[in-house]
Parts: C-alpha cells; structure tokens; sequence
C-alpha cells in the first residue's frame, strides 16, 4: 500500500468531499448535544500545495486553485471557503487543510474526534498537528477494525467517515459495503458518509445496488463529474454516499453541488445529481 494523499490534496474530489464535510457539521452541530466525528482514513490533516508530491501532479490548481480565485463565490460556496481561509489566514493557497482539521474546525468544545491512519508517518504528523487539541485521539490502526471495535460512540450521536485510497476500486466498495453492515449492527443511528471515486459510471452501479438493498433504510448519494465518465482511466468525478443523513441535508446539496459544478467543471458536459438511493 503506497497511496499518499499529499499527491492529491485540494484536488476537485478534495473539494467537493470537504464542502459535504461541513454541511454534515453544521447540520449535526445545530443540535445542542455532544457527537462524535470518526474518520476512518485520516490522512495527515494538512497538505503543503509547494511541496514536490503536490507541485508533480498540480492537481490542486483545478480544486481548492480554482476556487480561492473565485471574486464572488455564490452563497452555498461561502461557508466553505470561509474554512479554507480561517484555518491559513496568512496564506490558503499554500496549505491544503485534510478531513480532520476541517472537523476540528467545525466542532464545538464538548465534541470529540477518532481519528484512524495506518500509516505510520502520516498518523504521526496528524498528532503533532492536533497535539494541543484534547478533542481528538489519533489511532494507528486499521479504520475498519477500529470501528467495529469502537462503535457505538458513547455520545451516541455523530459522524464516521470513509474516505479510503481507492487502489483497488473493487476490493474498497467489498471493504465498505462489509464495514457499513458490521456498522448498523452495532450503531443503526449513525451517520456515515462513504466518498467514492468514479471513472466509469458502471464502477459504481453495483455499489448503489448493494446499499440500495443494505440494512440502512434511508440513503442519499451525491455525486459530481467535471468530465464525462466515458474513460476509465482518469478521475472523471466523484461521490458521496450518506446513510441517515440529517435532516434536510437533500436541500444543501441540492444548492451546493450545482455552485461547486460551476466552478469545478473541466467540460461542458460537467454534471452532478442527488438523489435517494432508499428512502426520504
Ligand atoms: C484518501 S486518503 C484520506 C484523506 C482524508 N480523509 C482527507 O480528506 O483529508 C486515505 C488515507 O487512508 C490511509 N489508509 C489506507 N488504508 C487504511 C486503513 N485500512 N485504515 C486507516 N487508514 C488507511 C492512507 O494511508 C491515506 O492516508
């Protein structure tokens, strides 16, 4: 396993998964009660956009890039940005913030973060990052093992999300879909939020199939394509997958996802859609 993210940090996947990120926060946090965000594959928290993995590929310039150089961000987009820039007031396009710093953004004080990374060196500088804060506990072990092991929370409110490498496409939809059934064993009321890659749209109908007929009863899915999915052999979009998503979360993502195409889109025919996999 040699995937490293900081090749990819504040690419358009790392946008669009970071804009849902924190309209699940504020949704959750909008209620008075503790939770808990676990973060199955962590990653390191923060990526520098200068340093050589991130300047050989430049995939950022067509993310986070693009958006930082937006004059008039539509509404929907604002919250997001406003992240980006609070958390590197002196200089956003230099630094990438990763899932766990933007959740530890986002949080409140009585809120606590699990954090999963197997690798060693990327799990050692995610602690260094959050070592002042108390709210967060980095584990170096497997995120699908840890949660079986960990789950429910004992807030029993909260968020886990997936978020893995995505090397072998086929081999980490079994590993999800097998992670979400232990997981409604264990914690039915949970949020999970699971983002997947799409090359080809075919890739990922089995997946939809299987969650489609999964223990969760209602489903959401949102998905965007700066491409058409007509190679499989680049990145043309991506997905996320919600089970019991919070409440109206269909309405922001309906307002977000069109705002995120407009800046984002390497073609014209660039789309997105949410719908219901199961329920409402
Ligand atoms: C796509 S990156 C995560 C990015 C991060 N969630 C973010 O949004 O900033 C996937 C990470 O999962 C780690 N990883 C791979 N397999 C894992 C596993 N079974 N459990 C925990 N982490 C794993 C990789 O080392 C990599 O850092």
């Amino acid at each position: 396993m040699n995937y490293r993210h900081a090749f990819h940090a504040g690419n358009f996947a790392d946008v669009f998964k970071h804009a849902i990120l924190l309209l699940l926060l504020d949704a959750l946090t909008a209620k008075a009660k503790p939770l808990c965000y676990f973060d199955t594959h962590a990653g390191r928290g923060s990526y520098a956009l200068d340093a050589p993995e991130a300047t050989r590929t430049g995939e950022w310039h067509n993310g986070i890039g693009r958006m930082l150089a937006v004059a008039h961000p539509a509404v929907p987009l604002q919250r997001y940005l406003a992240a980006i820039r609070e958390l590197h007031p002196d200089d956003a396009s230099r630094h990438y913030p990763g899932s766990p710093l933007l959740a530890a953004h986002a949080l409140r004080a009585e809120d606590r973060l699990i954090l999963c990374e197997t690798q060693e060196r990327e799990a050692t500088a995610l602690r260094g990052l959050l070592r002042r804060d108390r709210r967060a506990h980095v584990h170096v072990r497997d995120g699908y093992a840890a949660l079986y092991a960990l789950l429910p929370p004992a807030e029993k409110r909260g968020l886990v999300l997936i978020d893995p490498p995505f090397e072998v496409q086929d081999d980490d939809f079994a590993a999800i879909e097998a992670a979400l059934a232990q997981a409604h064993l264990r914690w039915p009321q949970g949020v999970y939020a699971v983002w997947y890659p799409i090359k080809s749209g075919r890739v990922v109908t089995p997946f939809h199939r299987q969650l489609a007929s999964g223990p969760f009863d209602r489903v959401l899915v949102a998905e965007m394509l700066v491409q058409p999915d007509d190679s499989p052999l680049r990145l043309n979009g991506c997905g996320m997958l919600i089970a019991n998503p919070p409440w109206k979360l269909d309405h922001g993502l309906r307002a977000l996802l069109p705002a995120l195409r407009t800046v984002l889109a390497q073609s014209p025919q660039a789309s997105e859609r949410v719908f219901w996999l199961r329920g409402k």
